[in-house]
């Protein structure tokens, strides 16, 4: 591929990563057989041969089941683990990373025990690979902003080492005014949203997230291409967003890596950045997004070079470390 050993060398930020979405079947596999868990699925193969999705509610039900094989804060550590791995592997020098605690909570796994198992090894990524990292919690937008409340109340112990909130799941017939009440207390407690928008749902969830939930980044928002003034804002404010290649193809959100809008999203003047999302399901980590949009969309070196520098500068590090990768 063109632009490939520009696109290993640089380091790179990823914005958009679901932890549960990094387990990987062979992690599945172990995690049932050690937690005395059946899967509904013989082998490693099989199970990947179900990654066949129609759109996001398909990869949803399997997200979500998949979950399940995760028990332990040491299952948790495992999981993050591993993503941190392939992170060293890519030259991904910060992550900010989403995990869905309700999707734990709901089966009788507690707060804690998810929450320290992904702290303590994204720890040790900063101390053993010089890995930062942010932590986000998100909001299942399929439940009742309710449920978002006792969660919330929940992570109240944990807030030192939770640096954000998102919003996710199922997105249409969700919009973003249903947790307008939640995200004004996370904004009470001081710390930066962001949600899913503009994935499968219109422009209009898009504003919505801008206006009702004050983020400060869209997650996915491919589809605000179709509205010319929220183009125009969302330029004007250089609000970013975060987009999953391989994610939009595997979800039909796009037919082929060929027609998606990431080279128009940046041709409109927007803080476009590439992601993975879910990798264990959609086949493809932070560097296989890149190197596939290089070249299926023919990415000249200057739009790598901006994609990667829009990584760090929609991040939440310090000025100080903004500077220091860009
Ligand atoms: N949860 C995990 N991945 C997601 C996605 N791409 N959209 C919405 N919710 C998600
Ligand atoms: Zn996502």
């Amino acid at each position: 591929t063109a632009h490939q050993a520009l696109i290993q060398a640089l380091p790179k930020a990823e914005l958009h990563l679901h932890i549960e979405g990094s387990l990987e079947p062979e992690l599945m596999f172990r995690l049932a057989a050690r937690n005395g868990i059946a899967l509904p699925y013989p082998t490693v193969e099989a199970l990947r041969a179900a990654y066949d999705f129609d759109n996001l509610q398909s990869f949803l039900d399997l997200y979500y089941a998949g979950a399940g094989v995760l028990q332990t804060e040491q299952d948790f550590y495992e999981l993050t683990w591993a993503y941190l791995l392939r992170c060293r592997d890519d030259h991904v020098v910060h992550t900010e990373i989403f995990f869905d605690p309700q999707t734990h909570t709901a089966r009788g796994i507690a707060f804690a025990t998810v929450y320290q198992g992904i702290r303590h090894a994204l720890d040790d990524g900063r101390a053993q690979l010089g890995i930062s990292s942010r932590l986000i919690m998100s909001f299942l937008r399929h439940l009742s902003e309710e449920d978002g409340f006792s969660v919330l109340d929940e992570a109240r112990p944990f807030l030192a080492g939770i640096d954000g909130f998102g919003l996710d799941s199922s997105e249409v017939g969700h919009p973003p005014s249903k947790f307008a009440r939640l995200f004004a207390a996370c904004h009470a407690l001081g710390l930066p949203c962001v949600a899913h928008a503009g994935e499968e749902g219109p422009p209009a969830y898009v504003w919505e997230a801008l206006d009702l939930l004050k983020v400060c980044r869209i997650d996915h928002g491919v589809r605000a291409l179709e509205d010319a003034a929220l183009v125009a804002r969302l330029v004007a404010e250089r609000m970013p967003l975060t987009v999953c290649p391989y994610s939009n193809i595997k979800l039909r959100v796009f037919d082929q890596l060929k027609d998606h809008n990431l080279r128009q999203l940046l041709q409109a003047g927007l803080c476009a950045t590439v992601n993975s999302d879910d990798p264990a399901y959609f086949g493809g980590y932070v560097q296989e997004n890149y190197l596939g949009c290089a070249r299926e969309l023919g990415l000249s070196q200057a739009e790598i070079l901006q994609l990667c520098q829009n990584g760090f500068e929609a991040s939440w590090l310090a000025p100080a470390d903004k500077a220091h990768w860009l």
